[in-house]
């Protein structure tokens, strides 16, 4: 995958995502909705994983049939919003590795500031896909992909619902070997950091929180 920015424009993804982006959309439905698009962003994130093949033997016969080569991949979420678009990606690829990292912004810095970091053995061997739904100012996906590569992990993705180009600026700044892949490439940031027109906070949209 070259191109640093990939913005998944089939007609499925943009439907659901903008029933997501309504606000009078249920709890329910954005979850629903939610693992919905993660299948069908996990197919675009995946589509240039390395295959191998392996003898099998058919009813009728043998055959070297494709299978992904090397170990099994990690996927890293960032807390906490980052865990409804795994669930998803998780029932596609469910021997995925799974990794969780923790940020919270530092008020007087405000630079993030890790609260937790647990995150797979072997990474320097894995397809690493990062998710995260919001790409707002990238500063806390870039502190995570910064924690990723520490673990060792070379091969690494960055999977988003929407991006901000503020986000995306800032991840080609920091990280310009991680590609990130997207829903939509919204308009810009507000003044409180939220994407705009965006769809509000997506862990309070999940978690029915407020
Ligand atoms: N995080 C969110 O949940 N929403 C935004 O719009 C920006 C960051």
């Amino acid at each position: 995958m070259s191109k640093h920015l990939t913005v998944v424009d089939h007609p499925l993804v943009q439907h659901k995502l903008t029933l997501m982006r309504e606000k009078d959309t249920s709890t329910a439905s954005f979850r629903r909705l939610l693992r919905e698009i993660s299948l069908l962003l996990a197919y675009e994130v995946t589509r240039e994983m390395q295959m191998t093949t392996k003898r099998i033997e058919t009813p009728l016969c043998e055959m070297d049939a494709p299978v992904i080569e090397g170990k099994k991949l990690a996927l890293v979420s960032i807390l906490r919003a980052g865990n409804g678009l795994m669930d998803g990606i998780l029932e596609l690829i469910p021997a995925a590795r799974v990794g969780f990292i923790g940020l919270y912004r530092d008020e007087a810095t405000l630079k993030p500031v890790q609260y937790y970091n647990k995150l797979p053995e072997q990474m320097g061997d894995r397809l690493t896909i990062v998710v995260d739904p919001m790409l707002a100012t990238g500063n806390s996906s870039a502190a995570a992909i910064d924690l990723v590569k520490a673990s060792g992990a070379k091969d690494i993705r960055f999977l988003c619902l929407l991006a901000a180009p503020e986000g995306v600026a800032r991840m080609a700044e920091a990280h310009p070997d991680v590609p990130v892949i997207t829903a939509s490439l919204d308009q810009r940031l507000d003044d409180r950091g939220y994407i705009v027109p965006g769809l509000g906070d997506a862990g309070d949209r999940m978690f029915g929180t407020k």
